[in-house]
């Protein structure tokens, strides 16, 4: 079924010869369980139904399958390593899925000029693999590295774990090459550390979720391996003390590289889902913060951190890292709270950002919403970044629940928590985007008028919304 604003000027079955003269027959999928398994990415939400699903193995193709589709008029959506987190990637519309797996080259890694050239299929595991054996480090980080792709880092505008030190993904942006809708390749690939000459136009693709170009070709940032990193994992008392903790953390250590929590609900499914999972505490605590710092100087750094949070009342109990298993056995109680929720139940998800300082009191008011709302089989699963201001909050029933009825009711919460966001000056999205499940929402974080010159700028690059339409707003 074609997009519904498009009127596509040919006929599936032209449009699928034309791909395979120009890819060959592997690379354009046509098959029943493909097209289910290509066409949608991890929320699982949407119905797939993608027209076909084509591979390209370079940007000449894409530009290719852009022109082609730009001029008769078929909906496209751009497609990484499909873990994305608000339906961005979802093709539930007969859209052509163009996905860049197969454009996975690393380029060049300049070890004097700290750069990494990488095509946009290349996942981000890679690029932190490539950074390490040329003994250095590429900082973003987040669970699914494994799977996801630069292209979708980019377009994502992904934050992770080491935001708080690094920066997201746009920090680490020096060049892009963009596939436009009419099939031009804009390069925008000098990999220039000062360049304030004109508009700064790469900016604009990085977070737009495949709805302005694809991106084809990455010039990334890498930096020096961080020396004698240290972990603690603490147990807190009470949600107020955590920005405490961090403005401590702040003050006394020159390099905080991770600041995470977690609720004791997240950590309790954690240890039952997750096989060898362990924890360090015997007894159980309300939050637990992940504290990761760089201590290349002064050895007992860490202790020292830690004792002055015990001795303000700021911490209940403390473990360290001792050796490289505990440091994985550590960060796992953290990364593995998503898959691990995932097989517990049904979960929807809130991706929301505060001031650090307005958290305290969002969190009390959304205790006291959550407190009236609460259905008695949901469970409200709070973690995240919270150094970032970054809270992610999961809502998890069980699997026998019926699915409508479960979404009917965390929506009516979510929209209680949404308002109460907007009345803190808040976002909806701090970095998994806006995509098919969020684009009601939008106006909660976006005036009207910058929702509208977002959509007078979609029109300009890509004037017959070809690209991902449908998502972050209608036009
Ligand atoms: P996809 O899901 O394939 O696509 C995402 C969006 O990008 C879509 O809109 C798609 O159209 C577009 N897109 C993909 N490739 C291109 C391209 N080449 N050009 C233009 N547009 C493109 N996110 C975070 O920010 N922080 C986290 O800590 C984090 N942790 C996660 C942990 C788990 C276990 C999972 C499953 C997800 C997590 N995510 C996180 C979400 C997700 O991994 C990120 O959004 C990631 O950046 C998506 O990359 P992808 O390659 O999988 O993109
Ligand atoms: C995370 O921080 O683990 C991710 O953003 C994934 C999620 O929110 O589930
Ligand atoms: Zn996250």
């Amino acid at each position: 079924m074609p997009h519904k604003h498009l009127s596509p000027k040919v006929m599936r079955s032209d449009a699928v010869a034309f791909f395979k003269k120009l890819l060959g027959e592997t690379y354009v999928l046509t098959g029943e369980a493909d097209l289910k398994a290509w066409g949608t990415d991890w929320t699982k939400v949407f119905e797939p139904k993608p027209l076909c699903v084509v591979l390209p193995s370079s940007t000449e193709d894409v530009s290719k399958i852009l022109s082609y589709c730009n001029t008769n008029e078929l909906a496209v959506t751009p497609s990484g390593g499909r873990t994305g987190l608000c339906a961005g990637a979802v093709a539930s519309d007969g859209e052509i899925v163009v996905n860049l797996t197969r454009m996975s080259k690393i380029m060049a890694v300049d070890t004097t000029g700290l750069t990494l050239t990488a095509e946009a299929g290349v996942t981000t595991q890679a690029l932190q693999d490539a950074a390490k054996e040329n003994g250095l480090f590429f900082p973003l980080d987040l669970a699914s590295k494994g799977t996801c792709q630069i292209g979708g880092n980019i377009a994502t505008n992904a934050g992770g774990v080491k935001l708080i030190k690094y920066g997201g993904t746009r920090e680490q942006v020096l060049g892009l090459e963009v596939v436009l809708a009419s099939g031009e390749i804009l390069d925008m690939n000098v990999a220039l550390r000062k360049n304030n000459s004109g508009y700064d136009l790469k900016h604009l693709f990085i977070g737009s979720e495949g709805t302005l170009g694809i991106v084809t070709k990455a010039v990334l940032r890498l930096m020096p391996k961080p020396r004698n990193l240290q972990l603690a994992i603490m147990a807190v008392g009470d949600f107020i003390s955590i920005p405490k903790i961090l403005a401590v953390c702040s003050q006394k250590s020159a390099s905080v590289t991770a600041f995470e929590f977690f609720t004791e609900v997240a950590h309790k499914i954690v240890l039952q889902r997750l096989p060898g999972a362990r924890t360090p505490f015997k007894d159980i605590s309300p939050f637990y913060v992940l504290l990761e710092i760089e201590q290349p100087g002064r050895e007992p750094e860490l202790e020292e951190l830690l004792e002055a949070l015990f001795e303000e009342g700021l911490i209940t109990d403390a473990a360290i890292a001792a050796n490289s298993t505990q440091f994985k056995e550590f960060w796992g109680l953290r990364e593995n709270i998503t898959e691990s929720l995932a097989a517990h139940g049904q979960v929807r998800k809130n991706d929301i950002s505060l001031a650090i300082d307005k958290l305290d009191g969002f969190v009390k008011a959304l205790q006291v919403l959550l407190l009236s709302k609460r259905p008695k089989d949901m469970e409200i699963v709070f973690f995240g970044h919270i150094g970032d201001g970054n809270l992610h909050i999961n809502y998890v029933s069980p699997k026998t629940r019926d699915s409508k009825d479960f979404h009917a009711e965390a929506r009516e919460i979510e929209e209680g928590v949404f308002k109460l966001l907007a009345s803190f000056k808040g976002s909806i999205s701090a970095e998994h985007g806006i995509g098919l499940t969020k684009k009601k929402d939008l106006h909660f974080t976006r005036t009207d008028s910058e929702v509208s010159w977002m959509r007078m700028t979609k029109k300009m690059w890509d004037p017959k919304g070809i690209l991902n339409p449908g998502k972050i707003f209608d036009l």
